[in-house]
């Protein structure tokens, strides 16, 4: 019997793994959400709210796999998605890779992707060879990482991030949309860079990069 789905949580990030899952035929039983009130619809298909994550507890890891439906926009957030993962892996679930048909993908790449769990790439995200991408990590819609980048486990990297050929990237980072990292950089783990920013320099565990920000962004973006 082919396992079915759930999907953890059920807003917009979710939405898009939905579509995915639609489009593969991929079979969703329903999915949990802290929120009981949440629906999760698109088209004709209206999800069944299953309850709180702790639900999940209940069904079998013989009988379905996981879809990491928590969206993330900071660290912060990469911590909930990343503590999500874990939790549930530990009670032997396994993670869905979910990968959009339309993202362009070289063979090395997909084929080393099949060996992960939790990959999610969206429409249009361009993947280029001998780059790999870690575990529970998101690669956003139209986001383009070149050749030989070497990802974590548990990053997003958000919409519309270019990352030039080499780049090296620590666990649960997030590069938020449209930023752009030169060739070669390394980024140490939880690294937050806001959208729109370049990196042209090498940041250390932790840091945020405050790069080309105006001076009211390099407050918020340093939490001040
Ligand atoms: C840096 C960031 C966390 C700040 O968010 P925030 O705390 O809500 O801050 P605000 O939106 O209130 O902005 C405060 C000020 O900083 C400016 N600012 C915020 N982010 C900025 C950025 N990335 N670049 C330049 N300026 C920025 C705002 O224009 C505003 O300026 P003002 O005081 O002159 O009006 C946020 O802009 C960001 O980059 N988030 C990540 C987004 C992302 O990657 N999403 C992915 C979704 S899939």
């Amino acid at each position: 019997m082919n396992k079915q789905v759930i999907i953890i949580g059920g807003g917009g990030h979710a939405k898009v793994l939905l579509e995915i899952l639609i489009i593969k035929k991929i079979k969703v039983y329903g999915f949990t959400d802290l929120d009981e009130n949440r629906k999760l619809s698109l088209g004709k298909v209206r999800l069944k709210y299953l309850g709180k994550d702790e639900v999940i507890k209940k069904f079998s890891p013989k009988k379905f796999d996981l879809v990491n439906g928590l969206g993330s926009v900071g660290i912060d957030t990469l911590r909930k998605r990343s503590q999500k993962f874990m939790e549930f892996k530990n009670l032997q679930f396994r993670f869905l890779n979910v990968i959009h048909p339309r993202a362009i993908i070289s063979k090395d790449v997909k084929d080393a992707i099949a060996l992960n769990e939790g990959v999610q790439i969206m429409a249009g995200a361009n993947i280029r060879p001998g780059s790999e991408i870690g575990d529970n990590t998101i690669v956003n819609t139209g986001a383009s990482i070149d050749h030989d980048c070497h990802i974590g486990t548990h990053v997003h990297i958000a919409p519309g991030v270019v990352l030039s050929g080499g780049v090296e990237m620590g666990d649960s980072c997030h590069i938020g949309t449209g930023s752009l990292i030169r060739n070669g950089i390394k980024i140490g783990r939880e690294v937050f860079v806001p959208m729109g920013c370049s990196v042209t320099k090498n940041m250390e565990a932790g840091e945020v990069s405050v790069r080309f920000l105006n001076a009211s962004g390099q407050q918020k973006a340093n939490g001040q």
